[in-house]
């Protein structure tokens, strides 16, 4: 038994290594962990991997306090967290447990580091007892949240944090103009298979606004840029099944995700997504839907990871800026463009879409949306901020264009 919760233990620590140290994805390397063990573990693993990580801006940035002098190496943050982490909420594991399997797994290197390491976790559970109720966020993304949506927001959406999120279906290949789905509560396993197996789509009533907002109408040449695991373009045929949709994806594993879930009903195209757009006939395109690659600050409660690197998420604009431009080129005059980003980074949202349209005068945007119940929004610039309180889990930016040549003709 205890060889076994050593192994899980390594099996963990690496994996957190690979998140927090080279900025791996965390389902890729929760497989690969899962991979390497027996099913009866699944369960602990991911709730030691995901808890480190939830808890991580609570942990991390306190550590400093107990130390002297030199910030601690991250390698050894980890150790800390992690072991901390076990400590706070896993009720197998005693205090002077975790303290010992601590102490044993300091790298050799560091060796002459371990009284300090001692110290900070002994101290840390001294003044800090507890976990709060609600992990907490770094204090950069409360911030700029706050200042979109306001502190009861936030507040608000923490609270949401330790509930399981809610499963919801939508089924309804209808022509309709009807934003509806079904909410499902928990769903189990092979439920979630036989659902998807029958083409229903179950995600984030947030995300399926997107291809909503775009309007997908019979016999429209329609792109889904930034496509892949293929929510966005299975809402598109699901809400207009006669469109003639090409789903493009950059990234090789993702592009079969796609392709296994499109069955077929669209042509998925493996490349990036600025090559697809030079080399479309110019004017040719009758609607864009470009979910663009992001900084995904609106993920956060699912994804806190996300958070551990923030100058390098908010390195995206560049990419988003040169996809919208290469858009309007490919666009038809009338045609539509919905532009979506899972984050509130200003960045990649209010100053990209001002800047954007300062700079092509030939967009006119849609700002007369109304949001569907029970979504709600907020004008944001160009743009609408996604709020999901009650019903969602994700933040989104969107922007409605349709690109109208000043005198042009079609
Ligand atoms: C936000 S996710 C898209 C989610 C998807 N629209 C959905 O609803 O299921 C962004 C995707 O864009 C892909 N991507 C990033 N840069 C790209 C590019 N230049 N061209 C095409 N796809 C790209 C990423 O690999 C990732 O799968």
């Amino acid at each position: 038994m205890a060889t076994r919760v050593e192994d899980d233990r390594s099996l963990v620590l690496a994996g957190l290594h690979r998140i927090v140290l080279s900025g791996e994805d965390r389902e890729a390397v929760l497989e690969d962990i899962l991979s390497s063990t027996d099913n009866q573990n699944r369960a602990t693993l991911s709730f030691m991997l995901y808890g480190c990580l939830r808890h991580w801006h609570y942990i991390e940035p306190r550590l400093c306090e107990f130390i002297k002098g030199k910030p601690l190496p991250l390698d050894l943050n980890i150790l800390l967290v992690f072991f901390l982490f076990q400590a706070f909420v896993m009720d197998s594991v005693p205090v002077y447990a975790a303290r010992a399997e601590m102490i044993k797994r300091i790298p050799r290197k560091f060796k002459g580091l371990k009284g300090v390491l001692d110290g900070v976790f002994q101290n840390f559970l001294r003044k800090y007892p507890v976990l709060p109720e609600f992990p907490i966020l770094p204090v950069w993304w409360k911030k700029a949240l706050e200042k979109q949506a306001g502190g009861e927001f936030v507040n608000h959406l923490l609270s949401r944090w330790n509930k399981t999120p809610e499963v919801y279906v939508f089924s309804k290949p209808s022509a309709s103009d009807e934003f509806s789905f079904e909410k499902l509560g928990q769903m189990d396993k092979a439920d979630r298979a036989q659902r998807i197996e029958m083409g229903d789509l179950i995600c984030d009533p947030a995300s399926y606004l997107a291809a909503y907002l775009l309007k997908p109408a019979h016999g429209e040449k329609i792109m889904d840029l930034c496509a892949a695991p293929g929510n966005k373009s299975v809402a598109l045929l699901q809400i207009c099944p006669t469109i003639h949709l090409t789903s493009v994806e950059i990234q090789e594993s993702r592009a079969k995700i796609l392709e296994k879930r499109l069955k077929g009903r669209a042509s998925v195209v493996m490349a990036d997504a600025l090559e697809v757009l030079s080399q479309a006939q110019e004017g040719s395109v009758d609607a864009i839907l470009l979910d663009a690659p992001c900084s995904a600050w609106g993920t956060a409660l699912l994804h806190p990871e996300y958070l551990l690197h923030k100058e390098e998420n908010q390195g995206e604009s560049r990419i988003q800026k040169e996809l919208l431009r290469k858009a309007y080129r490919a666009l038809r005059n009338g045609g539509r463009l919905i532009y979506s980003v899972c984050t509130f980074c200003e960045a990649e949202t209010v100053e990209l879409g001002q800047n954007f349209l300062n700079e092509f005068g030939g967009f006119l945007v849609n700002r007369n949306l109304t949001c569907p119940a029970p979504l709600q929004w907020h004008p944001s610039g160009p743009g609408y901020l996604l709020l999901p309180h009650e019903e969602g889990s994700t933040i989104f930016w969107y922007m409605s264009l349709t690109k109208q040549l000043t005198g042009g003709v079609e």
